[in-house]
């Protein structure tokens, strides 16, 4: 039997719990010092404070924390982990003024990165988003969800998922699908959108479901891409066939997204960067999660969705990445806590939250990971780290010392442990 226990830890912070955490329980985290973790077949089987039980610890491999910080493994609830190609060219245009939404109307953006992964193979797809999971890990990151919509037809779209499927079998990462074919109008549809919206409807949808290739349907529900009515109809046709709808909403321009996530009942909506108090009452009456991305707002230069306002009327926030190659071609979960903080202003127990346990809700795992407790995965992170506020507040730097997955050791950095 694998049986691994973690002693010597300075300090264990966790949520508690196997649901979303909204308002006042955001913040409250269990601080655990001395503690020690036993996590055994992958699962944690106990928890506590002082000298390790010897009884139930017998026979178990040790991994010394060395006296410092432990939390939960993180969760990276939004990514469009597998695509084609980079956008590097795109970085001059926006320099000199060029938006966003200008780029994708004159046929770049995402529709250049629908171009490079049409072309890819689903070996070089696959071997990309290896290496940026490999990566997403070694920063302690433990589960992801990994997004479509770079394809945009069927055999594209497939090809998306079935990387998705693949690396969710062979890495070490837990990788949760979801359908996004409603991401952009493909260049070929450019003056049929009911075409588009009957392929996705009638066929994709469908199809994606009777093959089991994603658990969630997204749309991005923007000026200029799907209006409300459209992403309606694309997330009640999900419904319909056992997809869970998540939505990218109030990104740019706030045309109804977040009141369409309260309305749809989805799981998640995400960006918020606009989000209106309408959309913030609609999803705290439904119980969606906000899945806010301050790294995109960075690197948009566009503003913050309002976290903490989110937080205070009892909307669940998490936080993730968005890693793509236009809007935020960064992986890096540790600098999103950073900006948590800093823009957001949220508490570091909050934002602990909002990378753990509310990232699985989103992802509806909440009851198999996001927090250190009793039968929960055996996920974890050894951090070079005192307490949680130095997390947040170092800058720049993987503070991952090391990152343990269903009880085994993914990754240490070289002489950590
Ligand atoms: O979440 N907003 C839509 N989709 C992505 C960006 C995709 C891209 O630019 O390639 C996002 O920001
Ligand atoms: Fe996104």
């Amino acid at each position: 039997m694998k049986k691994l226990l973690i002693r010597n830890i300075g300090m264990l912070a966790t949520p508690l719990g196997r649901a979303a955490h909204r308002g006042a329980e955001q913040g409250n985290i269990e601080l655990l010092r001395n503690a020690w973790v036993l996590v055994e077949e992958g699962i944690v089987t106990a928890v506590g404070a002082g000298v390790p039980d010897g009884m139930i610890c017998a026979g178990a491999s040790e991994l010394d924390a060395g006296g410092r910080l432990v939390t939960p493994g993180l969760v990276d609830a939004h990514t469009h982990l597998v695509f084609g190609g980079w956008r590097q060219n795109e970085l001059a245009l926006k320099l000199r003024g060029v938006s966003y939404l200008e780029i994708l109307e004159r046929g770049g953006g995402i529709l250049s990165t629908v171009r490079a992964t049409r072309q890819a193979g689903e070996q070089a797809l696959y071997e990309r988003a290896r290496a940026a999971l490999d990566e997403m890990l070694s920063m302690g990151v433990t589960t992801v969800e990994a997004k479509s919509g770079y394809g945009l037809d069927w055999p594209n779209e497939r090809k998306q998922l079935q990387v998705i499927r693949s690396l969710g079998a062979n890495h070490a990462m837990d990788v949760a699908a979801t359908f996004l074919g409603a991401h952009a109008l493909p260049a070929e549809y450019k003056n049929d959108r009911e075409g588009y919206l009957r392929l996705l409807c009638e066929e994709m949808i469908p199809a994606v479901a009777r093959e089991g290739l994603a658990q969630f349907c997204d749309v991005f529900c923007e000026k200029g891409v799907f209006s409300k009515e459209e992403s309606r109809r694309v997330l009640e046709t999900g419904k319909r066939c056992g997809l869970i709808p998540k939505i990218h909403a109030d990104e740019i321009e706030s045309i109804g997204g977040s009141q369409l996530a309260g309305e749809v009942g989805a799981i998640s909506a995400e960006h918020l960067i606009v989000c209106p108090q309408e959309g913030i009452a609609a999803m705290a009456k439904a119980g969606t999660v906000a899945c806010c991305l301050p790294a995109t707002s960075f690197y948009l230069g566009a503003a913050y969705a309002p976290a903490r306002a989110m937080v205070d009327a009892g909307v669940p926030v998490a936080m993730a990445s968005d890693f793509n190659p236009g809007s935020c071609p960064s992986l890096n979960l540790q600098l999103v806590m950073n900006l948590g903080c800093l823009k957001y202003r949220l508490t570091p127990e909050e934002v602990l939250t909002a990378v753990t346990l509310n990232g699985a809700a989103a992802i509806d795992m909440a009851g198999q990971i996001g927090s250190v407790e009793v039968g929960k995965q055996g996920d974890l992170v050894i951090w070079d780290a005192p307490d949680l506020n130095y997390i947040c507040y170092r800058m720049g730097s993987n503070l991952a010392a090391a990152v343990i997955k269903r009880g085994a050791v993914v990754y240490a950095r070289r002489s950590a442990i």
